[in-house]
């Protein structure tokens, strides 16, 4: 696969003194064609910015940038074309239609009217609006404007698609079907950059994430790689009656025989293991020998998040 975009050594800095802020700093990656990219960071990490250089609307302070062969704050216009950019956030008319608001951005992309028609059924359908396309854009819920920002980004058949945080504060209904969108445009020949802070979004999507925060990309890999990389194993997660002493108890039962690690995270015990169920009676029994007894406790595989914390020493949502 070849390179759609290339990134290196980009940095944007805003502001002075006690003021600078990095909020690019260094970053390189390449996109290649027909992948779908995650970006994945908490608020502040970069994200945004470095999407808005990537697409010439924003000059970088340092580095170089090249998509789809040439520099995009010289060949703006004739990208624009190409890029299919949904913003964070939401853009349309709200005194227009569902209908209205896709036609109007065709017969600005000046798309000729048989090609409109069609695309716009199949837009509309793709996201579930079917039954909503004639009726005005303010009175449609905020998930259902999600889905309507969403396809107007695709309205003019762009090859790469910029999506920075389609999610937040959606229902899961409407959560689910823009990501059935966004999974499909690489069957159609496109290429997507993703921008979340939701973990589960970029494992779900991702070809290959980036992981940045303070400008900086920490890792980039494919999701199974980057889970995999902070130790096999499923984690259990107990809560305690009694908290005392969580960090001494933590490291008696790394020590345990076939738990590969065990630590505090966010007031709970935290223990890695390969075969979990087998160590469970162990485990249980040697807590309350110390006094305390679980009141709750859950297994689950490693996310992305303990790949952040892993990486930051903190979680990626505050
Ligand atoms: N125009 C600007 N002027 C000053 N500071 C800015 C500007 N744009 C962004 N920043 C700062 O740069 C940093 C990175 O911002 P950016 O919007 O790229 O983050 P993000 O990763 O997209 O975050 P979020 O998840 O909240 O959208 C932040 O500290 C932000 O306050
Ligand atoms: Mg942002």
């Amino acid at each position: 696969m070849s390179n759609i975009i290339e990134v290196r050594e980009l940095k944007k800095y805003f502001g002075k003194g006690d003021k600078l802020v990095k909020a690019v700093d260094g970053i390189s990656l390449d996109i290649r064609e027909g992948e779908i990219f995650g970006l994945l960071g908490p608020n502040g990490a970069g994200k945004t910015t470095s999407l808005r250089m990537i697409i010439g609307l924003l000059k970088p302070d340092a580095g170089n940038i090249t998509i789809m062969g040439g520099d995009p704050l010289k060949n703006g216009n004739k990208l624009k074309r190409k890029l299919g950019i949904i913003p964070q956030s939401v853009t349309f008319y709200e005194d227009l239609t569902v209908e209205e608001n896709l036609s109007f951005l065709a017969k600005i992309y000046n798309i000729p009217r048989s090609i409109t028609n069609e695309r716009i059924d199949s837009l509309i359908s793709r996201v579930g609006l079917e039954k909503k396309r004639k009726q005005l854009v303010r009175t449609l819920s905020g998930g259902l404007q999600r889905r309507l920002n969403l396809i107007l980004g695709l309205i003019h058949d762009p090859t790469i698609i910029l999506c920075d945080e389609p999610t937040p504060g959606l229902d899961p209904q409407s959560r689910v079907a823009v990501w059935e969108v966004i999974k499909e445009l690489p069957n159609q020949g496109k290429t997507v950059i993703l921008t979340t802070h939701f973990m589960e979004e970029a494992d779900r999507l991702s070809d290959r994430v980036a992981i940045i925060d303070h400008g900086k990309i920490l890792v980039l890999d494919t999701p199974k790689k980057l889970k995999s990389s902070i130790g096999e194993g499923d984690l259990v997660e107990f809560t305690l009656t009694e908290k005392t002493n969580l960090e001494n108890l933590a490291q008696k039962l790394k020590t345990f025989e076939g738990i590969e690690d065990a630590y505090v995270s966010s007031g709970l015990i935290v223990i890695r293991s390969l075969d979990v169920v087998s160590r469970l009676s162990r485990v249980l029994g040697f807590i309350e020998s110390h006094g305390s007894k679980v009141e709750n406790m859950s297994i689950r595989s490693t996310s992305l998040e303990d790949v952040f914390i892993n990486l930051t020493g903190r979680a990626l949502r505050d």
